[in-house]
């Protein structure tokens, strides 16, 4: 365990980090908590879709996961170990309300207060997302996210976490990713409800930006004082080659990925390629496009990886498909790798949209780790991507960008969604066996780079 830490990529230029930079580390209710039938739990579509046979790799649910449910209090010890300021957490849905709406589960909502008082306790400023993908299945059956009701409903659940919390909570992100509820769980179909239809997928789109309007309005009726953000997966999308049919569909996917979400929160409406494309009428209301486009007090972003794509008229919308480039650097995901990506979407939420305050609300990568005979877990190349999308996260503050934070995915390996428990992208080792955490070599890393900030002087949170 006291293995020196290697060198990764580039040096990490601490000069460029605002005061109060907030160093952070993720997780999702689903992906850690487990427990999915206690505490008066109700079930999600995410417990109905991972057992499903075929949906998952290797048969695996989230019933346990990595039972954070009752050994958060030890996982708290891990997040100070890794000396983070902040710690993002999402709110499960079914724990507070199990069927959706009707009654409060108090057990639930006790949970969630016991865990931030033991942030707060701990100097820890708690992060909540309210919607990490957790839809209550009671509300899947009446129809899901293609409904209007569903985002009505969702808007009750935050004013009732808000309410309980947010005398301590101040920053609070509604949606996490609605880009993987509505595509990939309603028109791919390999992520939970598994639904492949256009049209309700478009509509389950437009109803998860109509929720985060509505839910933010109702968290500043609870909590003046909040914070309200969102979260979006963005990626930078370039043309495979230089043809003009390839051009064109990377402008597809660039409306497809980014412009559908970041248009109509930014008050623009939707693009009208994308609607024209899609072709499935909005259920558009008066006053909707208004509630979409309250004013943010920050934009989170997750970045994973960048999108070269080309043509594919024969595919499903948006009619481009991504292309394996040979020779490039790929994570365990499969997953390219350029941190420049990081930073070009940084400067892009900065020119185009405006944006006025930004955290990367996730980044990391897959590796198969494995805990070594001296009982540690090496895995250098984790480091190596941490310090380059540092480092690419530092260029864009030079120029300008408004980064405020930066929250690791993950604080453990956990859930990771169809992949099960196969991909593992925690900074700390879990082994499913025995619940026992190992802080990999990338989590003293990435403590080493906290403490070298807050020796500098900027403050840590
Ligand atoms: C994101 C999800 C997160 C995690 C990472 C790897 O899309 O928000 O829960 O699974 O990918």
């Amino acid at each position: 365990m006291t293995a020196a830490v290697p060198a990764g990529g580039e040096p990490l230029d601490h000069a460029a980090l605002p005061d109060g930079f907030l160093w952070g580390v993720a997780t999702a209710a689903y992906q850690v908590e487990g427990a999915v039938a206690e505490g008066g739990r109700g079930p999600s579509i995410w417990d109905t879709f991972s057992h499903t046979p075929g949906k998952v790799a290797g048969g695996d649910t989230g019933d346990v996961a990595c039972d954070h449910y009752h050994r958060w209090r030890e996982d708290l010890g891990l997040i100070k170990e890794l000396n983070a300021g902040a710690y993002r957490f999402s709110v499960a849905w079914p724990r507070v309300l199990p069927a959706g709406d009707g009654p409060v589960n108090a057990e639930g909502l006790d949970f969630y207060d016991r865990l931030v008082d033991g942030l707060l306790a701990e100097g820890i400023e708690p992060f909540p997302t309210l919607y990490h993908w957790d839809l209550p299945q009671a509300l899947q059956d009446r129809g899901g996210w293609p409904r209007r009701e569903t985002a009505e409903h969702f808007a009750h659940f935050a004013s009732v976490v808000t309410e309980r919390l947010g005398d301590r909570v101040k920053n609070w992100a509604t949606l996490n990713e609605p880009l993987c509820s509505a595509w990939i769980g309603h028109l791919e179909g390999t992520m939970a409800p598994g639904i492949s239809d256009l049209t309700a997928a478009v509509r389950a789109s437009y109803h998860l930006l109509l929720g985060h309007g509505l839910a933010t309005r109702a968290i500043r009726a609870a909590v003046p004082d909040a914070r309200v953000g969102i979260v979006l997966n963005l990626s930078p999308v370039d043309p495979a080659t230089g043809s003009p049919a390839d051009a064109a569909a990377a402008r597809r996917m660039d409306g497809h990925t980014n412009r559908w979400w970041l248009d109509p929160l930014h008050g623009r409406g939707f693009p009208q390629d994308m609607t024209d494309l899609y072709g499935v009428e909005l259920p558009l209301r008066d006053g909707d496009l208004d509630t979409v486009a309250q004013p943010l007090d920050w934009l989170g972003l997750n970045y994973y990886m960048p999108a070269v794509v080309t043509d594919d008229p024969a595919g499903r919308a948006p009619y481009a498909r991504a292309v394996r480039r040979l020779h490039v650097p790929r994570t365990g995901m499969d997953w390219e790798i350029d941190a420049n990506g990081i930073e070009r979407l940084l400067l892009r939420l900065t020119e185009e949209y405006g944006a006025r305050k930004i955290y990367v609300t996730e980044n990391g990568s897959a590796w198969p780790d494995v805990v070594g005979v001296d009982g540690g877990v090496d895995d250098p190349d984790r480091v190596r991507y941490l310090e380059d999308h540092l480092a690419a996260c530092t260029r864009a503050l030079r120029k300008g960008a408004p980064l405020a934070g930066y929250f690791a995915w993950s604080l453990m390996d956990n859930f990771e969604w169809a992949y099960g428990y196969d991909k593992r992208f925690g900074l700390v080792h879990v082994d499913y066996k025995t619940q026992k955490r190992t802080v990999k070599t990338s989590g003293r890393r990435y403590a080493e780079l906290v403490a070298g900030h807050r020796r500098r002087g900027g403050h840590p949170a």
